[in-house]
């Protein structure tokens, strides 16, 4: 496997990433996260590993005029430069790595968003540079809004590292078709506030994404809401 199959998947992928289901949602949860912790439009907001974008455009047709979408991809990016021009909204999307992102105490929120780089890097200490990077981007009392795998679901995961591996057919920019391996991180809540504790976040709400309820056996992913000591 290549330890960096994230960036093959993606750059291979575009705008076609958004015909999978669980992209369908958005509108429901940036409605929920205006509701709880992205309060003012005038907050200054990024969004780590923005994907197509879909969460910073929305935030966008909303009237969220500071919005900073990051992604490794160059045709994710590509892809979310073209959805805001068709919906005539204004999004700052840069290519950028999240373990190295040019902001200091910049932000009042960031996202980061199904497997938004964290969780899928190649090992703990690369994934830990994201919440380094994140924590140095954000105001002090900054809002950090993440979203990761939940290592109570059905699954092998390797008992020496909590990941798994899967695989996946895509079809490259020349057509051909190729088997990819992947490979991502899951956690527990506990370990995760443990580790965002200790990267200068104070953890305030563990539960299922996008909601206040217990995090549960079996669901995809879970959310962590944090804010920057
Ligand atoms: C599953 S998508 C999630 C996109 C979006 N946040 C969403 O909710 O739909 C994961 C994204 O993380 C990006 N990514 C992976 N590694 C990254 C890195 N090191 N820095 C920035 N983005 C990264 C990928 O290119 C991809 O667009």
């Amino acid at each position: 496997m290549d330890p960096k199959w994230y960036k093959e998947l993606f750059e291979n992928m575009g705008i076609e990433y958004e015909d999978y289901p669980f992209t369908k949602d958005t509108e429901t949860e940036v409605a929920w996260m205006v509701k709880e912790y992205l309060t003012s439009p005038e907050m200054k907001i990024l969004d780590v590993g923005c994907g197509t974008g879909r969460h910073a455009i929305n935030l966008a047709t909303k009237g969220y005029k500071n919005i900073t979408g990051i992604d490794l991809s160059p045709g994710m990016i590509g892809a979310a430069n073209k959805v805001a021009k068709e919906q005539n909204v204004q999004v700052d999307f840069r290519v950028c790595d999240a373990r190295e992102l040019p902001f200091q105490n910049e932000f009042d929120a960031a996202l980061c968003l199904c497997e938004g780089a964290f969780s899928l890097l190649e090992n703990d200490a690369e994934n830990y540079k994201v919440l380094k990077a994140v924590h140095q981007s954000l105001k002090k009392n900054g809002i950090f809004i993440l979203t990761t795998l939940n290592l109570f679901r059905e699954g092998k995961f390797d008992p020496m590292t909590c990941r798994i591996e899967t695989e996946i057919e895509i079809t490259q920019k020349d057509g051909q078709r190729k088997t990819l391996k992947c490979s991502d991180r899951s956690y527990t809540f506990p370990e995760l506030k443990w580790v965002l504790e200790q990267h200068g976040f104070k953890v305030i709400s563990g539960a299922n994404p996008f909601s206040k309820e217990p995090i549960q056996h079996g669901t995809f992913e879970f959310m962590v809401v944090s804010t920057k000591l």
